[in-house]
Parts: structure tokens; C-alpha cells; sequence
């Protein structure tokens, strides 16, 4: 079966084809502010005048014609309202046009299962870490269910919060990443953990209200060390409580080395193992929609025209998975 997924949640639009599992194409056309974080009306124009040239590049990166595909998958939710109807328009006018069934996927979802194919992960818990979200996701009972998560902004916002604050341009993950490997002074900020919930706006606060007394790279750097930490307490919390003993990193914040690194101790000081997803599939792609789309139409699960439209909001445990 010949898949063809779309991803529009964000800033990122993707097409994505898989074969019997297998990426075939993986074309992508993003949007980047440019000052600020992401305009959604902006964004979505983006959206829409990229997505006939990103299908045919995918097509033709897959070496195949429309009529070969046998399936369409979208990215349903959760995301931005504006930027969500266009994986949804062009969904279902492919589905329609060429009379193949539409299965609607959900975002967070995608970028495990897209993981756990790539690393050979078999149960884990999951630490999505990106701009828009940032949860402790694992499998119980036939659905993936959120152990933790932030209680206000995700990560990635946090990260580029500061960078705009210090003239780093969006995205200012990478660019925080470098300052902080040049810093070595830890200088206290609030440590928020609650149960395997977690909080980051505090933590932003203070690092700006200490812009002018404190080097920027010792900010960045112990911004980092608290944050992550944090980070793997919620992940370690969530593993010993399901008696879990794998971690997959995913999200655009799974780029970070030292986040891998202070994962990667926690999981074997408990005999574990931690997994980061390839660089592609933690940023927002189409492959992954594709694949996990791919994967819950043989399940048997479809998306009808009236169950169609975007689900903003959409939380990862309201979806049933049949393969769990
Ligand atoms: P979501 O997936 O929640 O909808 P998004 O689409 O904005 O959010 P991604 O594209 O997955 O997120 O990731 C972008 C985020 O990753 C940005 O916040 C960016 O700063 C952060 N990021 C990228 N590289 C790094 C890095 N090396 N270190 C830390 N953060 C990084
Ligand atoms: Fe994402």
C-alpha cells in the first residue's frame, strides 16, 4: 500500500509517501517568521501556496504519479487552527479526486510511532520536546496516555522566548545550544516539577529579568542544565512508575546533545536505554503522518468526510490504538 501523508500543524509543511512502511519521499516547505514567533494567518498562506509544488516534489522524489497512491493520511491535530485546514483541505480533495480512503492522524502520535519504527524502540516512554509541545507520553492500556507535560509553555517555546530576548533569530534552540556549551557558571532559577508535570515560564522570566548581570552564555547554560534536568526527573518519574526501561527522545528539542546525554545517563543508571529519533522525523514532517496514517488504515481504522474537520485541541489519549 502507497500512503501519501500531509502535515501542516505548524510552521512546517510536509508531504510524506510511504510504501508497505517504507519512506519513499519526505518533501518539506517551511515557513519562517520573519521576526517574532509564528503568525498563524501568515503561516497558513505559506501553507497554502506551497502545497501543490511540495506533492509534486514528493511524487517525484518517490518516483511515482498520483493515481499510484492508495491511501491519504493528514495531520488532524493538534496545532494551530489556520494552519491545521490545510493538511485537511488537501486530504480530503486527494481522497476524494482520486477515491482513496482519508485517515485523519494525530500529531504527537505520528512522531512516536515514526520513532519507535526508526530506533527499534519497542515500549517506550516517549519525552516529545518541541516548540509547540512538551510531554511524558508511554503506552497503557490501548492508548498512548500523557504522564507529564508542561502546565504552561512547552520547551522549545521556552528556548526561543529567551533567544528573542538576547537577538537570536527563531528558531533559538541551536543557537542557545552553542552558548551554553561556552558557559560554565550554574547560577539558580526556579526548579518547577510538580508529580511529572513540569513549568518553564518562571524559569524564562528570570533569565530575562538577568540579562544584564549575567554572561549570556552562562544564562544559556543554566537555563539548559535546570530545564533538562527537569525534564528527565518527569521521564524517570513516569519509567519507574510503569517499570519501563526505554526512552525515545523526539520533538525538535531532541536535536540537543546535552539533553541526549543527561537522558542517556538516567536511563542506564536504571539498565535501560534511551533512543533519539533521527533529526528528520523530530522536526515536523509528512513521512511521519504517511506512516502512522499507513498504519492505522491496515488497523482498520478510516476517516469519514463528516468526521473530517481539524481538531485543534486533540489530545493524545483520546485516540484509540489498535496495535497497542
Ligand atoms: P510542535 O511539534 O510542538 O508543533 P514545532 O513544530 O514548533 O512544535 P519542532 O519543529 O519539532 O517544533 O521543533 C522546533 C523547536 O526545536 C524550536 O523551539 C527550536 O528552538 C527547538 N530546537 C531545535 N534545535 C534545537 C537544539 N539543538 N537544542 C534545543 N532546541 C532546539
Ligand atoms: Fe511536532
Amino acid at each position: 500500500m502507497i500512503t501519501l501523508g500531509i502535515e501542516s500543524t505548524a510552521h512546517t509543511l510536509g508531504v510524506g509517501i510511504v510504501k508497505d512502511g517504507e519512506v519513499l519521499a519526505n518533501s518539506k516547505s517551511m515557513y519562517s517568521p520573519e521576526k517574532g514567533g509564528i503568525h498563524p494567518t501568515e503561516a497558513s498562506e505559506h501553507h497554502y501556496g506551497n502545497a501543490v509544488n511540495t506533492l509534486k516534489n514528493a511524487l517525484s522524489k518517490a518516483g511515482i504519479q498520483k493515481e499510484d497512491i492508495d491511501s491519504v493520511a493528514y495531520s488532524q491535530g493538534p496545532g494551530i487552527p489556520q494552519c491545521l485546514q490545510i493538511a485537511g483541505v488537501v486530504g480530503r480533495s486527494l481522497s476524494q479526486a482520486l477515491d482513496i480512503p482519508l485517515v485523519g492522524v494525530n500529531h504527537c502520535i505520528s512522531h512516536i510511532e515514526i520513532g519507535k519504527s526508526e530506533t527499534g524502540a519497542q515500549d517506550p516512554v516517549t519525552l516529545y520536546v518541541a516548540g509547540g509541545n512538551s510531554q511524558v507520553i508511554a503506552s497503557s492500556e490501548g492508548r498512548y496516555r500523557v504522564f507529564g507535560e508542561t502546565i504552561d509553555i512547552a520547551i522549545g517555546n521556552a528556548l526561543d522566548k529567551i533567544a528573542r530576548k538576547m537577538g537570536i533569530p527563531h528558531p533559538g534552540g541551536p543557537e542557545i545550544e552553542k552558548m551554553a556549551e561556552k558557559g560554565s557558571k550554574l547560577i539558580d532559577l526556579p526548579y518547577v516539577v510538580k508529580g511529572m508535570d513540569f513549568s518553564y515560564s518562571g524559569m524564562v522570566t528570570k533569565v530575562v529579568r538577568m540579562l544584564n548581570k549575567h554572561s549570556k552564555e552562562d544564562l544559556c547554560y543554566s537555563f539548559q542544565e535546570h530545564a533538562f534536568a527537569m525534564l528527565v526527573e518527569a521521564t524517570e518519574r513516569a519509567m519507574a512508575h510503569l517499570g519501563k526501561k526505554e526512552v525515545l527522545i523526539t520533538g525538535g528539542v531532541a536535536a540537543n546533545k546535552r539533553l541526549n546525554q543527561m537522558m542517556k545517563e538516567m536511563a542506564e543508571a536504571r539498565g535501560g536505554k534511551a533512543y533519539k529519533a533521527p533529526l528528520k522525523y523530530c522536526m515536523d514532517n509528512g513521512a511521519m503522518i504517511a506512516y502512522t496514517g499507513q498504519k492505522m488504515l491496515e488497523h482498520g481504522v478510516e476517516t469519514s468526510l463528516d468526521n473530517s474537520t481539524t481538531n485543534p485541541n486533540w489530545r493524545t489519549e483520546q485516540v484509540d490504538i489498535p496495535w497497542l
